[in-house]
């Protein structure tokens, strides 16, 4: 399967994810990486993987719908069976959401549908939450919205920064994100009216 990776950051869960193709876990390939952020360091993992990349910043847009549409075509010419999410900091317009349907995924950091958003770690410790954790999840037009396929867990303890549980959630992403991209280039995870299957039974 061909798996593209649209990143805006560091790309620890890219690199999770060519790994996992490297050591023929995953089926599938990473055949391409796109940032907006020129500075992201996911660009040098994808360089060092031997993968090609590409940069869309959205200085050079006038609008969110123009942008988009040069996102989709560029896209389209990685022609991916399976669109990865990995820390992309925009927000996607419906067509071009529409246009991946069942074929987008994204990772958010909380267990959905708590806390959507931002700041998802202070928000949890805010809270007097001692469970927090991370969410795969197909992506709809409803942002971190989309059907969960899989959670992780992670306990908050007392006296916990934001900067200490992101670290213990990002380790669990690292594990998570490449089992789900593995489940999906085997065949195994669909979305069927708006909810998951895995292997033809309902999550
Ligand atoms: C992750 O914490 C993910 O949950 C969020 O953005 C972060 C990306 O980190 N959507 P990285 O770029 O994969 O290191």
């Amino acid at each position: 399967k061909r798996i593209l990776v649209l990143i805006s950051g560091s790309g620890s869960n890219l690199q999770a994810i060519l790994d996992h193709c490297a050591s023929g876990k995953i089926a599938g390939e990473v055949v391409g990486v796109i940032s907006n952020k020129a500075d992201a360091y996911g660009l040098v993992r994808a360089k060092e993987a031997g993968v090609a990349t590409s940069i869309l910043a959205q200085q050079q847009f006038a609008s969110r719908e123009e942008y988009d549409a040069a996102l989709l075509a560029l896209m389209a010419d990685y022609q991916p069976d399976l669109v990865v999410l990995a820390g992309f900091m925009r927000i996607l317009s419906g067509d071009l959401v529409r246009h991946f349907a069942g074929r987008m995924i994204n990772i958010h950091p909380s267990l959905l549908p708590k806390y959507q958003g931002l700041h998802t770690h202070q928000r949890a410790i805010d809270a007097g939450d001692s469970e927090h954790g991370a969410s795969v999840h197909f992506v709809t037009e409803e942002l971190d919205g989309g059907p969960v396929i899989l959670q992780a867990r992670v306990p908050i303890f007392e006296g916990d920064s934001a900067d200490e549980v992101a670290a213990r959630v990002q380790a669990q992403e690292h594990n998570i994100y490449p089992l789900v991209v593995r489940w999906f280039c085997e065949g195994r995870l669909q979305m069927v009216d708006g909810a998951v299957q895995l292997d033809g039974a309902l999550l």
